[in-house]
């Protein structure tokens, strides 16, 4: 079976010098919450990246409020084992205890982890090429993607029919419908909008420095030209006695 090329699309933070659109971040969040968090794991992220002041999205009575919501697994003083709701200090739950529960839950496959899946080898064994946002395309392309298997193609249960998956045949239902869920900021949720969404917050979550980077990488090129015309002069003066 062949595999469907994603489309390139222009994300809002594709580019040199753009940095990520934090109302999307913001309504992705919301996506990766209310659907993707039953089966995708984000075990790097913590609550406190939420209201990080170098690269939050939230104030930090919100981030604890999100954490508040959460059941986190610890020990009682004498060692049991108990949940109690979430504090700023703590990771994002994950869905299953480990990975044997989560491949028994999808049909033997593991629905991968999302701390950092932006930056993954993705469709498998290509690797990302630097900014070009080729894994917003395949996420984007797969979320929006399902369709009827063609004839010939066998679907079992639990699996359903997805060109821009490699093999065509994924472990992963449909997700995203229009109206699945409702955003807080009054945006329509389409099934294309939450898509966009989720990109968005999973590139946050994968490089929360992104806007950070190209700064300084803008800073860098700026600076560069003088530094090397002051090194280069420095260079004439400390030899210009020596015959
Ligand atoms: C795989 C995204 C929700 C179960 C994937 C892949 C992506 C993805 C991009 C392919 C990863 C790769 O190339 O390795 C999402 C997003 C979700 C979501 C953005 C929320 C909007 C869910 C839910 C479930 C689930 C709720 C469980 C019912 C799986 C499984 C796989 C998978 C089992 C592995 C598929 C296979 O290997 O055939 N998901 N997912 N996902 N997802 Fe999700």
């Amino acid at each position: 079976i062949t595999i469907a090329h994603p489309t390139p699309l222009q994300w809002p933070h594709k580019g040199n010098f753009e940095s990520l659109d934090m109302a999307s971040v913001r309504r992705g969040y919301e996506v990766y919450k209310q659907v993707c968090s039953a089966c995708h794991s984000m075990k790097y992220r913590y609550y406190r990246h939420f209201s990080d002041p170098e690269f939050g999205f939230m104030t930090e009575e919100e981030a604890k409020a999100e954490a508040a919501e959460a059941l986190i697994d610890d020990l009682s003083d004498k060692g049991q084992p108990i949940k109690r709701p979430g504090k700023l200090i703590d990771r994002l739950p994950s869905p299953y205890p480990n990975k044997i529960a989560a491949e028994a839950a999808n049909i033997g496959k593991y629905p991968p982890d999302f701390s950092t899946i932006m930056l993954a080898r993705r469709p498998h064994g290509f690797a990302p090429r630097f900014n070009t946002n080729s894994n917003e395309d395949y996420i984007f392309s797969i979320l929006t993607g399902y369709m009827d298997a063609p004839a010939g193609v066998k679907v079992d249960d639990g699996q359903a029919y997805n060109p821009y998956f490699p093999g065509g045949v994924i472990a992963m239902p449909q997700q995203l419908f229009d109206d699945g869920i409702e955003y807080k900021d009054g945006t329509p949720a389409t099934q294309s909008q939450q898509a966009k969404d989720i990109c968005s917050f999973l590139r946050w979550s994968a490089e929360p420095f992104h806007d950070k980077r190209k700064e300084w990488a803008l800073k860098g090129l700026v600076l560069l030209p003088l530094v090397t015309v002051i090194i280069l002069y420095m260079k004439k003066h400390t030899w210009s006695l020596i015959k």
